[in-house]
């Protein structure tokens, strides 16, 4: 791996995700996180980056007038921190055309269902009331639409024969948070390469072949 790779993460809520990320990618091969932000001012997400001695910084749309202008300060101070890789992990907001335009293949996301099976808000509950047997977690490239992306990794998870959602809930974000830090320590590596002929399709390099 090259020298130091550099990650920020975006995120509006509880930050399980980032913690998985703090716990196990952050200060381990040359891995760092150097900037949690926020669009809220009161995610506890700050709270757990603070509490790992990681800098914070927060984007409230209030201050900013629109989605533009807040993505582009949000955009300046992650390059302000040298990051190679930004990660949402349960950040909110769609971000502009102009950020993911800004940082192309360098944004990923974590998403509780098997994509392109439903995309966008509440998909634990698209899934159970769409009656499949089988959802997942689902880890891609951010692009300009929703959830739309290349993906980097998936893992299938079971439907509780229940379809009980605290069940199905527990077992995704468990999923997620082995999954998110996979794919950062993945990336770093340099082991994800988009294929040049068909940019929606992402291969992982085996570690063998490094
Ligand atoms: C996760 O379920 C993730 O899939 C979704 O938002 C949630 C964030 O949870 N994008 P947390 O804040 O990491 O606990």
């Amino acid at each position: 791996m090259r020298d130091g790779f550099r990650v920020a993460v975006l995120a509006s809520g509880t930050g399980t995700n980032l913690q998985a990320i703090l716990d196990t990618v952050h200060g381990r091969d040359g891995i760092e996180v150097v900037g949690v932000g926020s669009d809220r001012p009161a995610a506890k997400a700050l709270e757990r980056a603070a509490g790992a001695g990681v800098e914070t910084d927060v984007f409230p749309i209030e201050n900013y007038g629109d989605r533009e202008a807040r993505d582009a300060a949000m955009g300046d101070w992650i390059e302000g921190h040298g990051a190679d890789l930004i990660v949402l992990a349960g950040y909110m907001q769609l971000l502009s055309p102009g950020f993911v335009g800004r940082f192309p293949n360098r944004i990923v996301n974590v998403h509780p269902a098997l994509l392109p099976s439903f995309p966008g808000l509440d998909a634990i509950g698209q899934a159970l009331e769409h009656g499949v047997g089988v959802t997942g977690v689902t880890v891609h490239f951010v692009d300009e639409g929703v959830d739309s992306g290349p993906i980097i990794l998936q893992r299938p998870i079971p439907i509780p024969p229940d379809r009980d959602r605290e069940a199905l809930e527990a077992a995704i974000h468990a999923t997620e948070h082995a999954l998110l830090p996979e794919a950062v320590r993945l990336i770093a590596a340099g082991r994800v390469k988009i294929n040049p002929e068909n940019p929606r399709i992402v291969r992982i390099r085996p570690e063998s072949q490094e």
